[in-house]
């Protein structure tokens, strides 16, 4: 039986995991295009010798807490709690590296932050009317999360702060006008991807008010908080929410390792039912968890149990070679593009304050047939900006990834972006 693809559902179809196909699939016919577009962490920081121990270190913890050792083997090998056998040891984390005070109860952990964004979708919106709000450009795991839900995301611009905080106003208006339920507003308040750009203290305050105002949860993600510029405090918008008002979504993709797949969400808002009685939202939504994934794979699990015990529950500590890492290659990244365009007028870029990426403004359509150019006559590889918008933006900006080079290969990726980007505009 043949089956016609539009018939399959939309998210078949997602067109940002279309248009990362293609850029996998432009990298592999230039394998010698150096990749701009890769924002995958660096592979030098992975040893799979490593697992052993850390699943050690668990194992020891759970035995030192009391558990018999066939206890400890039904926890790693059996159908588990659903929403965690870590949450505490994540709390714990959250509380030293964040300062975020939040129960063991309030932690369900994910098969990666990509699960989390979809429990949380899904048990927020409730009907065809119920939308969430998102920072545009927006990452697109999200999107995509809220395409396959079939729930509609409506775009909140950009500013060059993160977020003009009337804009949330506005959009949510609008929205309510429009017979619909804005029911949260998505954001990637640290080094954003695909933009880098962060918010300030004042407008995180600022948008816990608007919230509150807006009566919008707010689902913050952070993915590359650990991976600033400089030790300066970028407190959360967890650490700072006094209402209950964030759904905070965490990754240890970057943090421990991508292949972990495992990831968490932090809800502690009460939930009443129609007899008074309360719970906590986390383990409201371990219902959508159970019927997603059953629980996350308590092998992963341990393993990240034992990088946190074995780093004494400091990522950010366990994680400063990373950190040093991640800020080299950013400011290389940086002062390769001032030497190629900081002469030229009609290119401009942003500078982030730390994160994975930047973005150069150019002055043409930076589109597919662009990357494919680039890739075949210059030997670089970049992600078109307007991959990152709904419906038309980013057209004439390019995002560039330094998180999977060494600083030489990023130098030599912006010179040879420079000898692409110079002949388009002359
Ligand atoms: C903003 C953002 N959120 C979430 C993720 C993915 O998290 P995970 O690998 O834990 O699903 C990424 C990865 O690129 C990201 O950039």
């Amino acid at each position: 039986m043949q089956w016609r693809r539009e018939d399959l559902h939309v998210a078949v179809r997602d067109p940002a995991a279309a248009s990362m196909n293609f850029l996998n699939e432009v990298a592999a016919r230039f394998p010698d295009a150096v990749s701009l577009a890769a924002g995958r962490p660096y592979d030098g920081f992975y040893v799979a010798d490593d697992i052993e121990r850390y699943l050690q270190v668990f194992r020891d913890h759970l035995a030192g807490a009391g558990l018999s050792a066939s206890a400890v083997d039904r926890t790693l090998l059996q159908y588990g709690r659903t929403n965690s056998i870590i949450g505490d040891l994540i709390a714990r984390t959250l509380a030293v590296d964040e300062g975020i005070e939040v129960p063991a109860e309030a932690v369900m952990v994910t098969a990666g932050c990509q699960e989390a964004m979809i429990i949380a979708l899904r048990g927020l919106c409730v009907g065809p009317e119920d939308v969430v709000l998102a920072v545009e450009p927006c990452y697109v795991g999200f999107t995509g999360a809220a395409r396959i839900l079939g729930i509609d995301v409506v775009p909140v611009p950009e500013a060059d702060d993160g977020l003009d905080a009337d804009a949330v106003l506005r959009v949510a208006r609008e929205v309510r006008e429009s017979g619909r339920r804005p029911r949260a507003l998505y954001v990637v308040p640290n080094f954003a991807n695909p933009s880098g750009v962060s918010m300030p203290t004042a407008v995180r305050r600022r948008l816990l008010e608007v919230a509150a105002e807006a009566e919008l949860l707010i689902l913050e993600d952070d993915p590359y908080g650990l991976f600033g510029l400089d030790d300066e405090p970028r407190p959360t918008l967890k650490a700072l929410d006094r209402e209950q008002s964030v759904i905070y979504l965490g990754s240890f993709a970057k943090s421990v390792f991508p292949g972990a797949r495992v990831g968490f969400l932090v809800a502690d808002q009460v939930v009443v039912d129609a007899a008074g009685r309360s719970s906590v939202l986390a383990d409201e939504l371990s219902t959508v968890k159970s019927m997603l994934t059953v629980n996350t794979s308590p092998i992963a699990q341990a393993v990240v149990g034992g990088v946190l015990v074995e780093s004494e529950y400091s990522l950010r500590v366990a994680n400063r070679s990373k950190t040093e890492f991640y800020r080299r290659n950013m400011r290389a990244l940086l002062a390769a593009l001032e030497q190629e365009f900081g002469d030229d007028p009609r290119i401009s870029w942003n500078t982030p304050s730390g994160g994975f990426f930047a973005v150069v403004s150019v002055a043409f359509s930076a589109d597919e047939a662009m990357v494919e150019v680039s890739a075949r006559d210059y030997g670089v590889l970049w992600t078109p900006m307007g991959f990152f918008y709904g419906a038309g933006g980013g057209e004439r900006a390019i995002r560039l990834s330094c998180s999977a080079l060494e600083p030489p290969r990023i130098e030599e990726g912006v010179r040879r972006l420079g000898k692409f980007v110079r002949d388009r505009v002359s």
